[in-house]
């Protein structure tokens, strides 16, 4: 499956049918969606300047043998068999077709050829080039946004998540009326149910997609408002948040895993995690933290789709650190950082108003032995944290690391509790982390470690009794 890196070039795939793996989404929500398996062809354009449909410059300065590796892994994700993979270098991009008549010519005769049901061209489209594609080449054809709505589609695990798929995808496809809906135009006739004589295809399906919408729109405020309720609870939990972020395949879940020893859906598919994911974590010296494990970014991610799962990323914006996963193996790794970077702050974390970020350099096991070394002295003791999520090493440091920033954040403080107050005193307990205990004929004294986000309730039930420390 690896491509041809020459540009113009296409290479068979042996990627394996799985005939088994007919679509369980083709009917989600009435959301037009891909049936499987397709046998697809990936086509990379290289352009000088790329942008998107709108004409924005793309910010994504990547090699295209990079982005198609990339997106040949992205189509992997939702078990296209990848027939055909090429570059295509673009000197004069048409706007009625985006490639020359020549390589149209070229592309349809290889979908028929090799029967292709789909080519994924990995670049937005319009609507109208996707349309004159689709006619010329006789086949569907996405592009990467399509691509993405489709991933992210399979993997949504939580019912928010699916509802705000199927939003983003619906709307997407209103958008696109003009290519997807080949009848267009045709005359309903004032025979259905949907509107009078006269009145053209497109506009009933227009219309019925935005009805689809509204049903839609009403089930996710439905969704969000029993998680608001579930956020307000968690806030009352007394553990700091630790958010995972990090570009799609870092390892974000791996790392998860192997901090709470769960069983998250974890392997070598991108955006294998579409929901966002908690648990408890005990560090090594009793601290406890919530961790929440998030979507994979990805690059040039359409505006649209960020702005969809901004809900589901809610818990990075109200987290009280961030960990920053990279794959530092990856030849594109700093770009990719970038990539996070950049969605971070249109999500609203900045360095001024956002959560602290602990960079993670994952997968130093894929490292050569002299780069690993040369890595690991500069992930310093207050810089980004070097380690291997699949073998554990590193993993050790990630915890001291966590264990110290919330520690700053700590006050040490002795109280002193009657002996009689033995509900005081189990309170003390569940509030704060008794350091040492000295236990007099009348009273109690302790000296105790109040988190960050204790000091609010500790302060309410024994601010009287506490006689030395300091508060930060
Ligand atoms: P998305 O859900 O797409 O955002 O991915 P993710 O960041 O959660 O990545 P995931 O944990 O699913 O890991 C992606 C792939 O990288 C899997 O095949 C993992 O087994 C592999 N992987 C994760 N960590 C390591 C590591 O430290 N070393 C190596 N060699 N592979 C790793």
């Amino acid at each position: 499956m690896k491509p041809k890196s020459r540009a113009d070039d296409f290479s068979k795939s042996n990627g394996t049918e799985e005939p088994g793996l007919k679509s369980l989404r083709q009917k989600d929500a009435g959301v037009d969606r891909l049936p499987q398996p397709f046998r697809a062809m990936i086509i990379e354009p290289d352009l000088q300047t790329r942008s998107d449909a709108s004409g924005t410059a793309l910010h994504s300065n990547r090699s295209p043998e990079a982005r198609l590796e990339e997106a040949i892994g992205l189509s992997a994700a939702i078990n296209l068999t990848i027939v055909q993979s090429g570059i295509v270098r673009i000197n004069n991009p048409k706007p009625a077709t985006l490639f020359g008549e020549g390589k149209v010519a070229e592309f349809a005769g290889l979908v028929a050829a090799e029967d292709l049901d789909l080519v994924v061209i990995d670049h937005p489209l319009t609507p109208v080039q996707q349309r004159n594609l689709e006619r010329r080449l006789k086949t569907k054809v996405i592009d990467r946004t399509g691509l993405i709505l489709e991933i992210f589609g399979d993997r949504a695990r939580t019912k928010e998540g699916r509802l705000q798929v199927d939003l983003a995808h619906l709307s997407w496809q209103k958008s696109r009326l003009v290519r997807s809906w080949t009848h267009l135009e045709r005359q309903r006739g004032g025979a259905g149910f949907m509107g009078g004589p006269g009145e053209t295809q497109i506009e009933a399906d227009r219309r019925q997609i935005q009805e689809r919408i509204l049903v839609l729109q009403r089930q996710l405020e439905n969704v969000r408002r029993t998680r608001d309720l579930h956020r307000k609870k968690r806030k009352k939990i007394p553990q700091p948040v630790v958010a995972l972020v990090g570009y799609t395949n870092a390892g974000k879940s791996t790392l998860f895993n192997r901090l709470t020893e769960s069983d998250v859906f974890a392997k070598d598919l991108l955006f294998a995690t579409l929901d966002p994911t908690l648990r408890k974590v005990t560090l090594p010296h009793g601290r406890e933290v919530i961790l929440s494990d998030t979507v994979g970014f990805i690059s040039d991610l359409p505006t649209h789709l960020v702005a969809a799962f901004r809900a589901t990323l809610e818990e990075v914006l109200e987290a009280d650190l961030i960990l920053h996963v990279r794959d530092i193996s990856h030849p594109d790794t700093d770009a990719q950082a970038e990539d996070v970077k950049k969605t971070l702050i249109d999500l609203g974390v900045d360095a001024v108003s956002g959560a602290p970020v602990i960079e993670v350099w994952n997968k130093i096991d894929c490292l050569d032995p002299a780069y690993r070394e040369k890595l690991l002295a500069e992930a310093s003791s207050d810089g980004p944290v070097a380690l291997s999520a699949w073998t554990g090493e590193g993993l050790d440091r990630l915890s001291v690391r966590v264990d110290a920033f919330m520690a700053q954040h700590d006050d040490i403080l002795s109280v002193k509790l009657p002996v009689s107050e033995g509900a005081l005193l189990a309170k003390l307990y569940q509030i704060s982390e008794v350091l040492e205990r000295l236990d007099g004929d009348e009273f109690i004294t302790a000296e105790v470690r109040v988190s960050d986000k204790q000091r609010g309730p500790f302060r309410e039930t024994f601010s009287s009794f506490v006689v030395a420390g300091d508060e930060s």
